[in-house]
């Protein structure tokens, strides 16, 4: 067994990766070397995921265009209100998805992925997200409200380092 099979510990890894966040971004100005470090972080840590990264919000193009991410390639563009991370994007909340199948416009980027969580990336609650945070698992049912509140702290800390103009796809 690897350590990314093993199951989490009881109390949730979400401090300990906070902590581990605060430690790279802290002091660093390059919003891309941080979010790439944030997905990194995240698929290393995080038992039983297939994909960890960000979709940046392009306001040309009107759709989130792929960012920093760990796992297999993925689909480059997503249209708001469409599939899981559209669906985060435009309610400006998260969506926790513990069967892909059953999600109505669910995007397939990769056949393994069974269960999938997206977190906004929202600083200012009447603003447009600057984006989305997406995890896939193989697992069903892999992500439940303690991923979702772990996971949007996570985003609060990581926005609070990152410049926004520099999240611009
Ligand atoms: N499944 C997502 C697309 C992104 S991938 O999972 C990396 C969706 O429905 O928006």
């Amino acid at each position: 067994m690897t350590e990314r099979d093993r199951s989490p510990d009881p109390g949730g890894p979400y401090e300990e990766l906070l902590d581990a966040l605060r430690a790279l971004v802290e002091g660093e100005p390059s919003a891309l070397a941080n979010l790439c470090n944030a997905a990194a972080l995240l698929y290393d840590r995080l038992p039983r995921i297939n994909w960890a990264g960000f979709y940046l919000w392009s306001p040309r193009d009107r759709q989130l265009v792929l960012g920093p991410f760990q796992g297999r390639p993925a689909c480059v563009r997503l249209t708001p209100g469409r599939g899981v991370c559209g669906t985060a994007w435009r309610e400006r909340r998260t969506v926790l998805v513990p069967d892909v199948d059953a999600f109505p416009g669910h995007v397939a980027c990769d056949p393994r992925s069974r269960s999938e969580i997206a977190v906004p990336l929202l600083r200012l609650p009447d603003e447009d997200p600057l984006g989305v945070l997406d995890l896939d698992s193989p697992e069903p049912a892999r992500f439940g409200p303690a991923d979702a509140e772990g996971l949007e702290r996570f985003v609060a800390v990581l926005l609070a380092h990152v410049d926004p103009r520099a999240l611009v796809a």
